[in-house]
């Protein structure tokens, strides 16, 4: 028995040496040169569909793990500028609420910033679901954050209600970062 754990503990330290050697080698370093561009394309791919790419593009970027990061590493990565775009948009909202002066005006709003928080738990489901492998409650989760955005944006466009070209486009952002985690998680 002694004898064995003490050829399991010396395999191990033999694992450990050739992974040693391997990540110093040449060729771990073309290898993950290789994994790096592959992830471009993939970058490229999730991105296309995202009416503002260099956005998508820019967000994953962002995080240096995206250049050796698998599709659920790269889902996980879009889903955190997700939710920084959400509280930005949910505080962006209840700040409007806040200075508005009509009442119908504060109640819109104020709905809307509720919108971005439940949008928000959406959001946080999701991550949990791509962590624990249940892609297809992942992809309906963040359907479900996107119609919450897209309930809000219809109010403030049937109110005709005035929103700043820089929450305008923030909101669009939002959309168009849920297309792109949807196109990479229906890939998984
Ligand atoms: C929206 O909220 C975010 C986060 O609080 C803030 O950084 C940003 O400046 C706000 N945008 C506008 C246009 O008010
Ligand atoms: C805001 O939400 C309340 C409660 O759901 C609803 O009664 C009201 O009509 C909504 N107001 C607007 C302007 O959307």
């Amino acid at each position: 028995m002694a004898h064995q754990r003490y050829h399991h503990l010396h395999l191990h330290l033999l694992l450990l040496l050739l992974l040693r050697v391997l990540t110093l080698s040449p060729f771990f370093l073309q290898l993950s040169k290789l994994v790096a561009a592959e992830n471009n394309n993939l970058i490229a791919i999730v991105c296309h569909v995202a009416e503002v790419p260099e956005s998508c593009i820019q967000c994953l970027k962002s995080d240096p793990h995206s250049e050796i990061a698998d599709e659920v590493g790269i889902a996980i990565i879009l889903m955190n500028c997700l939710t920084d775009h959400i509280d930005a948009l949910e505080n962006n909202m209840s700040k409007i609420a806040a200075v508005s002066k009509d009442k119908s005006t504060v109640n819109l709003f104020q709905n809307c910033s509720k919108d971005y928080a439940t949008a928000r738990k959406y959001l946080n489901s999701a991550i949990t679901s791509l962590k624990s492998g249940k892609y297809d409650a992942a992809e309906t989760s963040v359907t479900l954050a996107l119609k919450f955005d897209t309930d809000c944006h219809f109010k403030i466009v049937s109110f005709k209600k005035k929103i700043s070209h820089k929450i305008a486009f923030e909101i669009k952002l939002f959309e168009d970062l849920c297309q792109a985690a949807n196109r990479i998680i229906e890939r998984l």
